[in-house]
């Protein structure tokens, strides 16, 4: 893989720099800016070396459609208060636009590529998008690390048509994880949360081999409670789990892999309301599951207790209403504890989590901070990630 800090000559060469800005935005403000910040490093990098810039990137799920809430406006609006300089949003079809249009104003090094999800081609990593893509710079780069575990035209197909180049962020990300994959110290815990089931709930069975203890809380943790038989009212779910969830019990048994999932959990009757504790057994059908409850937080903090590495992925609850954020923020503490006696070893990842922990000010007391979600955790399944093999 090829760094683009060893590419000899940038000045005014246009590259294609491929960022995951996929931020938390709530009405059009942005509510952390973890994965802002750390790509500032490629772009200094790159206009210190004077060349122009081409970012591409996506925010949210637009499934291929224009969606003025997922615009990247406020995105490109933080990041030119942040570098102090102008950057245009281009909005033009990209099917229509050509190179030579992308930098007639002289004053500006930086273009933005709007929402780039918000054309169907993305997500079918097809070619003739690629294409297209590939002919509006001179090179690529690839510095979203989180976005890697998608074979998408702008992070994977792209690559076959461009010379490509891995960028500083995405090498940093993948030095850390291979660290902590080769120096790994047992007994092992990873915790699992958040609300993009299907991201990762075919994942755990991977990652049963290689851990002592798998804690699954946040919205996959429903549809574990509902096979179990538990209700789970009108809590988020994903269909078509049973099989999955089967193999994911006898593959633990099989590997002394210990799965532990809520015993008790905080209800409420919408997402911005106040929270109740409730035993599994008197969840109602109008009930939202939105964290876990004490019992469950007491036998997590005793895994803690005993563990030497810790990943944790997805937050345990919906932290964003305060009421719901207790089980994370237990979570965090007793990490944090351990941590600061330096009995653990911890690493956190994925864009909420990073919120959750920048919330209580805490980012550095974790060895390791990833941006990455469902990349960080395909990687630590041993899988080789699209993103990165295109690179290769
Ligand atoms: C992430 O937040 O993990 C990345 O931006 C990828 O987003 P996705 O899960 O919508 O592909």
């Amino acid at each position: 893989m090829n760094n683009i800090r060893d590419f000899k000559n940038l000045n005014q060469k246009k590259v294609l720099l491929r960022l995951d800005l996929n931020v938390p935005l709530k009405d059009g403000v942005i509510l952390d800016h973890t994965r802002i910040d750390k790509i500032l490093p490629i772009i200094k990098f790159l206009i210190k070396n004077n060349s122009q810039i081409i970012i591409i990137s996506h925010v949210g799920r637009p499934k291929g459609k224009k969606n003025k809430v997922l615009s990247l406006k406020p995105i490109c609006k933080s990041l030119e208060k942040k570098i102090n300089k102008k950057i245009r949003i281009i909005n033009d079809d990209i099917f229509k636009l050509r190179k030579e249009d992308l930098f007639t104003d002289l004053n500006n090094q930086i273009v933005f590529l709007e929402n780039i999800r918000f054309y169907k081609e993305e997500e079918k990593n097809d070619i003739s998008f690629a294409k297209t893509l590939a002919r509006l710079g001179d090179l690529f780069v690839n510095d979203a690390f989180s976005c890697s575990h998608r074979a998408h035209a702008s992070v994977c197909k792209i690559t076959d048509f461009i010379p490509s180049f891995a960028g500083l962020q995405l090498e940093t990300e993948i030095n850390a994880l291979k660290k902590i994959t080769t120096e790994i110290k047992k007994p092992i815990t990873c915790i699992v949360g958040g609300s993009k089931i299907s991201t990762k709930i075919g994942i755990i069975k991977n990652l049963i081999p290689k851990f002592d203890n798998i804690i699954i809380v946040g919205g996959m943790a429903n549809n574990i409670l509902s096979y179990k038989g538990n209700q789970i009212g009108r809590s988020i779910k994903e269909e078509n789990c049973e099989i999955i969830i089967d193999e994911i019990f006898k593959t633990s048994k099989n590997h002394s892999c210990k799965i532990t999932f809520p015993e008790d959990v905080l209800v409420g009757k919408n997402m911005n309301g106040k929270s109740r504790v409730k035993e599994l057994n008197e969840i109602n059908n109008n009930d939202l599951i939105l964290d876990i409850g004490p019992k469950t937080i007491k036998k997590i903090k005793d895994i803690i207790e005993i563990s030497k590495t810790i990943l944790w992925n997805g937050p345990a609850g919906y932290f964003e209403n305060p009421n719901f954020a207790n089980g994370s923020y237990e979570i965090a503490k007793s990490i944090i504890k351990k941590n600061k006696d330096k009995s653990i070893y911890s690493v956190v990842g994925g864009g909420d989590t990073v919120a959750l922990i920048n919330q209580i000010n805490a980012i550095n007391d974790f060895n390791f901070v990833s941006t990455a979600g469902g990349a960080f955790l395909e990687y630590l399944e041993g899988k080789k990630l699209p993103g990165i093999k295109a690179l290769k």
